[in-house]
């Protein structure tokens, strides 16, 4: 029974190194690649997962955690129930680090929820070059977080995984404890003359030290990257090689990296079901789609790390469902509104809007009998054609297939409403937006032009 600790938001820094890294290609939860940006011959070579190839110009590919790929995959076995339970407690600890990040510089308080233990998994990892010579850590790619850490050797309690070893890069640096950044981590401490801190992530603990180091994610490293080399860490939360954050404050990649991407960066999320996924992410404002439609990016300083959008209805069908304005309204003062978020992965409506999307859905499926499976209470045990749900964003109305919008066990015949209740016991709530219904868009975020795009763009 581990209770859910208290989380401080780490609170980034202004840097501005930079060089140029150019648009990088995703795969996600294989290796099979078939990316536009590839050659075909490449592509198309092989039926073995590809882990191991060449990282081509400016391309990188990023893995889910369970990838055929990923040293990182949980035990094989699971079975399809265990598994989606599983996310769901994961999930479940998101939308609490999520609701956490309330209140910039103070730690808040996160009332203890289920005696689970808490999980806190990445979605997506990608490799990322560090130092000189270069080591390969898999980082956990995080749209909802700002800085980078990674274990770093001799680390005490870190998981049994690869760690970066800073005596073996001749361009490491500590950060010193006058440095501006130093002042900007959560517990900031003196440890002889350089900076450290400590900060909860989900159910763990860590004690890092602030660094710098090259880190290369695709052809350009970015000089003086600003992260935490963990020391000591605790619980089972923290991503095994490391988290790359890249949320909008400061220490993230997008501002570390800010002169070369000009915060800009899009992604297209392959098929949560398809044995082939594949996928693209994309840095800087080059290559970006043109015909795309945005709404209104904005900020919410209680939470400024996140991606907030103005979400202002939901249709089943060609329904407008009825729902009380203030479970969708933006609220700067509470922190409340709508996010997207990489790391969630079914998402999470504010109870009375979730309600109100549930009941049009059941409708629409004639009331046939309703079962429940974990904290999905809208499963089904008959053959399933669901009304199409549209997510209503001021300029763009985001239309989600069914692939979108069910999960389907192949084995007990089972298919589920993909969406949940956000927790109530959570300090505000939030509607998240998360990649199950994301999968197979582009959705770019431009934040110079407070905008995000939405298209869809099928990438499985
Ligand atoms: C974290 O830092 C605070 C003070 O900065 C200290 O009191 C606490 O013991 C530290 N925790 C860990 C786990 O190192
Ligand atoms: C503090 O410094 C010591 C000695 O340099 C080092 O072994 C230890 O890992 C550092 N602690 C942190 C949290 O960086
Ligand atoms: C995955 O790719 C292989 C080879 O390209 C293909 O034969 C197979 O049908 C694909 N599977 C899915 C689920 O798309
Ligand atoms: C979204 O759909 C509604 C009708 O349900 C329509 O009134 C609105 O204009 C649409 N918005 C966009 C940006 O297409």
């Amino acid at each position: 029974m581990a209770p859910i600790k208290p989380i401080s938001p780490l609170t980034p820094s202004p840097l501005s190194t930079m060089s140029t890294l150019q648009p990088l290609i995703i795969s996600l939860l294989t290796c099979h690649l078939l990316l536009s940006g590839l050659p075909s011959s490449m592509a198309a070579s092989g039926h073995g997962p590809q882990c191991s190839g060449p990282e081509r110009g400016s391309t990188l590919r990023i893995f889910h955690v369970n990838s055929p790929c990923s040293p990182l995959r949980p035990p094989a076995g699971l079975s399809w129930e265990e598994s989606v339970l599983r996310m769901q407690a994961e999930d479940q600890a998101r939308l609490q680090f999520l609701s956490s990040l309330a209140g910039s510089r103070k730690k808040s308080s996160i009332p203890v929820a289920s005696g689970r233990q808490i999980v806190q998994s990445p979605t997506y990892v990608a490799r990322v070059q560090i130092g000189t010579p270069e080591q390969t850590m898999l980082m956990a790619l995080d749209t909802s977080n700002d800085a980078a850490w990674v274990p770093c050797s001799g680390c005490i309690g870190c998981a049994p995984s690869t760690v970066f070893d800073p005596t073996r890069s001749t361009s490491f640096k500590t950060v010193g404890c006058q440095a501006t950044q130093c002042q900007q981590v959560p517990n900031p401490m003196c440890n002889g003359s350089a900076c450290s801190f400590n900060m909860t992530y989900g159910g763990s603990s860590i004690a890092a030290g602030l660094s710098q180091d090259k880190f290369r994610l695709a052809t350009n490293p970015v000089a003086d990257y600003t992260f935490g080399c963990i020391q000591k860490a605790t619980g089972t939360s923290v991503p095994p090689q490391g988290l790359l954050g890249l949320g909008r404050g400061p220490l993230s990649l997008v501002s570390q990296a800010q002169s070369m991407y000009k915060s800009t960066f899009s992604y297209c999320l392959p098929s949560f079901k398809s044995l082939n996924f594949s996928g693209s992410l994309r840095l800087g404002p080059a290559g970006q789609p043109v015909r795309i439609k945005y709404t209104p990016l904005l900020r919410n300083p209680r939470r400024s790390s996140l991606y907030y959008v103005n979400l202002i209805g939901i249709r089943v069908g060609r329904k407008v469902v009825d729902i009380p304005p203030e479970a969708l309204a933006f609220n700067p003062a509470t922190g409340a509104g709508t996010v997207f978020d990489s790391g969630t992965v079914f998402t999470r409506l504010v109870e009375p809007a979730y309600v109100a999307v549930r009941d049009a859905f059941r409708a629409r499926m004639r009331n046939a009998a309703v079962s429940s499976l974990g904290g999905f209470d809208t499963c089904y045990t008959v053959p399933v054609v669901a009304p199409t749900i549209t997510l209503m964003f001021a300029g763009v109305n985001m239309t989600l297939p069914m692939d979108n919008i069910l999960i389907h066990s192949t084995a007990g015949g089972l298919t589920c409403l993909a969406m949940a209740a956000a927790p109530s016991n959570v300090n505000s709530v939030l509607n998240v937006i998360a990649s199950m219904q994301q999968q197979n868009h582009r959705v770019l975020f431009d934040v110079p032009n407070s905008r995000l795009g939405v298209s869809r763009e099928p990438c499985s």
